[in-house]
């Protein structure tokens, strides 16, 4: 693996000065979590409830992440690890790969609950973490990462790299699983928008497709406005099976058999 990036996935750990946090972030914490909460139970895939259930946060308080890690790695191995802000794609899978998920600890102004320009820690660990409770979920994740890996031995490293960030986007961000009759969600950035979750499941205006990887890795997105097109997949079986057809297309050899919708 490329030092440089090692390097990088090491330098860009922070340490989450949890004290530091002032009452009115702890408030949006709190605000944040309560609307999101009958829509979670609405809206959200059975494991996501799970996930919350097992993290047991707190949502008068933003979590210490030293706690969500006690209940997140007896279970899937991952933890979320700190870190200041953005991190560059390749260095971001490198931490999926090491079941780290690079966790940014600071928290939107409450003046602007619902415009996101960036994750923040309520996007992180209530978007995303409850997710990574569940084995064949943080599979997945992991999988992203050795996907990145190959992007990294690729002839065209920039088409490689945005058919894996569409991928990812479309599942790990925005994507959608059966269940039972209906859609529900398992993407953080759904999981995690008060607006976007309900517009995505009841509106007419969004396009619900199954999820085909020709299409999605065709299909651009823009992040500054609700997603138009939403895939769905019929269980994490069926996406670990998508990850390992696509780690074989980076590869340039015949596709397994997907598993069966
Ligand atoms: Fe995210």
């Amino acid at each position: 693996m490329d030092t440089v990036v090692q390097r990088r996935v090491v330098q860009c750990r922070v340490v989450q000065c949890w004290e530091a946090y002032t009452p009115a972030e702890h408030a949006t914490w709190n605000s944040l979590y309560l609307r999101m909460l009958p829509l979670w139970r609405q809206y959200a895939t059975p494991p996501f409830l799970r996930g919350l259930d097992a993290l047991q946060l707190n949502p008068d308080r933003i979590p210490r992440l030293a706690d969500v890690n006690r209940c997140l790695r007896p279970l899937t191995g991952f933890r979320a690890q700190p870190v200041a802000g953005y991190l560059a794609a390749p260095d971001f899978f490198e931490c999926l790969r090491r079941r780290e998920f690079p966790t940014t600890v600071s928290i939107r102004d409450a003046s602007t609950l619902d415009y996101l320009p960036e994750p923040d820690i309520f996007h992180d660990v209530a978007g995303h973490v409850p997710m990574h409770t569940d084995p064949v979920f943080a599979d997945v994740l992991a999988r992203f990462g050795e996907c990145a890996r190959r992007v990294g031995q690729t002839g065209d490293k920039d088409v490689a790299m945005q058919a894996l960030s569409r991928f990812f986007w479309f599942t790990i961000e925005f994507g959608l699983m059966r269940s039972g009759d209906s859609l529900k969600a398992y993407g953080s950035g759904l999981l995690s928008s008060h607006g976007e979750l309900e517009h995505a499941l009841e509106s007419d205006a969004v396009r619900l497709l199954p999820f085909d990887m020709d299409q999605v890795i065709a299909q651009p997105f823009e992040i500054d406005h609700y997603q138009p097109v939403l895939f769905y997949v019929d269980s994490f079986e069926h996406l670990f099976g998508l990850a390992e057809r696509f780690e074989c297309f980076l590869r340039n050899c015949p596709a397994p058999k997907l598993i069966s919708r």
